[in-house]
């Protein structure tokens, strides 16, 4: 049986050590496949590849897009807790190397900040995964948003149990700039507006509301087959 990109990627992410659900993993393959190339993917906290991969091979599948992939390699607040010393940039490397995509992956290990500093480059999606305090996810918010065109796509990860994305993704979904906010499992997204509508506004509104139901409901013990409808019901 032949497989295409999407079940490729599925199949080499589920052996790479990181944090990002199937799900998630599928919505940023088709991100990437949807680029049309106005401007590059960026990738703020790479790990050791997960959602690289999910991101190249999407983009393989499309357009071809260059992906900016920002991470110091030095592991976030969390991971120095755990370890002395993190270095996952050879182990990253190997990972995209194995996965075929080294050639429209572009590493840049350097802190989002660091790297904000001299990108230049429009930005036509943007997946913002790295340090996960409050005043860190805001800076590269504050930093790279203005990077991103219009009708471009900023998705945020751990927005569901972590307080500091989850903050942010609160604070600045309910502001005229975005549209089309949606969101699966833990990772929300929205599409870059000049001015959105009082009618993009009441949507967004009712997809806030329909996070926090999640929310509660994804700290329930709850059976996989309502999960099945649940998800199916929220996850726009
Ligand atoms: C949660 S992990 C990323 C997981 C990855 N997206 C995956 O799918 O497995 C967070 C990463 O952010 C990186 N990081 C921490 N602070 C950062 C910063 N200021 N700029 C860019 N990356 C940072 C860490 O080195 C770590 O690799």
């Amino acid at each position: 049986m032949v497989m295409n990109e999407k079940e490729i990627a599925e199949r080499i992410t589920k052996k790479i050590d990181g944090f990002l659900a199937i799900d998630e993993g599928k919505f940023l393959f088709e991100c990437a496949k949807n680029c049309k190339g106005k401007g590059v993917i960026v990738e703020i906290g790479s790990w050791k590849g997960k959602s690289t991969i999910w991101l190249g091979k999407g983009s393989k599948a499309g357009k071809k897009v260059k992906i900016y992939a920002i991470d110091p390699h030095t592991g976030s607040p969390e991971h120095k807790k755990k370890h002395s010393s993190v270095w996952t940039f050879d182990e990253f490397k190997q990972n995209i190397k194995n996965a075929k995509i080294d050639d429209i992956i572009l590493p840049i290990v350097k802190t989002s900040e660091a790297a904000a500093k001299t990108f230049k480059k429009p930005v036509e999606f943007i997946f913002i995964d790295g340090a996960h305090e409050y005043e860190m996810v805001k800076l590269d918010y504050d930093l790279w948003f203005p990077k991103l065109i219009d009708g471009g796509i900023i998705a945020f990860h751990d927005t569901v149990h972590w307080k500091g994305p989850k903050k942010l993704m609160r604070e600045i979904m309910s502001s005229r700039y975005f549209k089309n906010i949606g969101f699966v499992h833990s990772l929300c997204y929205a599409e870059k507006t000049k001015q959105n509508s009082l009618k993009d506004r009441l949507r967004n509104k009712i997809i806030l509301l329909k996070k926090d139901i999640y929310e509660v409901c994804s700290n329930l013990y709850l059976p996989g087959s309502i999960r099945k409808i649940g998800k199916k019901v929220f996850w726009k």
